[in-house]
């Protein structure tokens, strides 16, 4: 691993360095728990109108980046623009999420359209490249895209879901078909996240909420072999830009994740044990997150101690400060200003 010696914190400990005070930025940092949000936010219909405006999405980028300094920006934007970009019906129901005009078998597969892709998300990249000329140079720009196995079970489910049955059964009844989604996926999201570099992404980060919802060898094939080969598809173009991984609540496949995908990081949701991590994970990658949400929402002196046993436990190793999961809606903004403090040791 070669340790750079970039201005910004975060590319440091993506590099392997470990440093005395942890880089920090937060899962979902820009959203509906700031009032500044929320505010932009009223000003446009459609949530995807707000990740397709490139002025409005730079600026709640950045709105997060100027109330606490976080060391890194997520692009505003959602995982479900690159099922609206293969031309997927997509569309957000205030107060119930994203609804999708599901995929209900193999023959569906024939409304996507891979070409148009790219040209879709031109306002994404647009959103990357405004953010690369704004963000303070200590600050890096992280791009991201959803994991097949998390995008395909919101376009057969047609929105959230509790148990991803239709997605789970057509994975054991017709895993041929559903294999040919995967490939599309992986092609789609694999273009995209360079496409994100090109534009002026410094990392990227590959969400795959619901890496936890498979059986091992459903991980395996549907979860770690799509990472490893968007891994080296973004490699081949890109070698040196640090890819974050995230199967959310995979366990103890996490080594298996880590060891085998080729991420520069994989980014740890709250069930796995931190001293396991620590102790386990390959020492070549580099960890990230691991704090529960709702110990932010919650606050208080729990909060300090669930912070202090995440630095504790990753102590030696680079690790980046983030939450297990998004930051939840009702979290006061002012808990994340002491949370920031704390990391950065300007309270006791
Ligand atoms: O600050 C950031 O992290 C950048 C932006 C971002 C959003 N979504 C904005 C958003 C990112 C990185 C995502 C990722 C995302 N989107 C994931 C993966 C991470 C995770 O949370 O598991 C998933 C599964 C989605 C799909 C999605 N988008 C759902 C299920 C919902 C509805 C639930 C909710 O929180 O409302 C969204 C909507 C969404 N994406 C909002 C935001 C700020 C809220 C909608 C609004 O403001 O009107």
């Amino acid at each position: 691993m070669i340790v750079l010696r970039s201005p910004k914190p975060f590319l440091r400990a993506l590099s392997g360095q470990v440093q005395d005070i942890p880089p920090i930025w937060l899962m979902r940092q820009a959203g509906r728990y700031l009032p500044e949000y929320r505010a932009v936010r009223a000003e446009v219909g459609g949530f995807l109108d707000l990740c397709y405006d490139p002025d409005r999405a730079c600026e709640v980028t950045l709105q997060p980046i100027r109330r606490f300094g976080f060391d890194a920006a997520i692009l505003f934007s959602d995982i479900l623009v690159l099922p609206h970009a293969l031309q997927q019906k997509v569309w957000f129901v205030e107060g119930e999420g994203p609804k999708l005009e599901p995929l209900r078998d193999a023959s569906d597969l024939a409304i996507l359209q891979p070409d148009a892709v790219l040209g879709h998300l031109r306002p994404v990249f647009e959103t990357v490249a405004k953010l690369n000329a704004a963000l303070p140079m200590e600050t890096a720009l992280i791009g991201f895209a959803g994991a097949p196995w998390t995008v395909a079970t919101y376009m057969i489910e047609g929105g959230s879901s509790r148990d991803f049955a239709k997605t789970k059964i057509w994975t054991y009844r017709d895993p041929d078909s559903f294999q040919r989604l995967i490939d599309i996926l992986v092609d789609a999201t694999a273009d995209y996240l360079v496409a994100q570099i090109d534009a002026g992404a410094d990392a990227v980060q590959l969400f795959d909420s619901w890496a936890g919802a498979l059986d091992e060898a459903g991980f395996r094939r549907w979860s770690l072999e799509p990472a490893k080969a968007i891994v080296e598809r973004v490699r081949a173009r890109h070698p040196d830009v640090p890819i974050i991984g995230f199967p959310r609540a995979a366990g103890p496949l996490y080594m298996d994740y880590a060891a085998e995908t080729g991420v520069t990081a994989v980014s740890l949701d709250q069930g796995l044990p931190a001293e396991w991590a620590a102790r386990t994970l390959p020492r070549d990658v580099v960890t990230q997150g691991n704090l529960d949400p709702m110990a932010l929402l919650a606050g208080g002196t729990a909060l300090d101690r669930a912070v202090d046993h995440i630095l504790q436990a990753f102590d030696g190793r680079p690790h980046i400060f983030n939450l297990g999961h998004g930051i939840i809606k009702e979290t006061p903004p002012d808990y994340v200003e002491r949370l920031v403090a704390r990391i950065r040791r300007a309270t006791s």
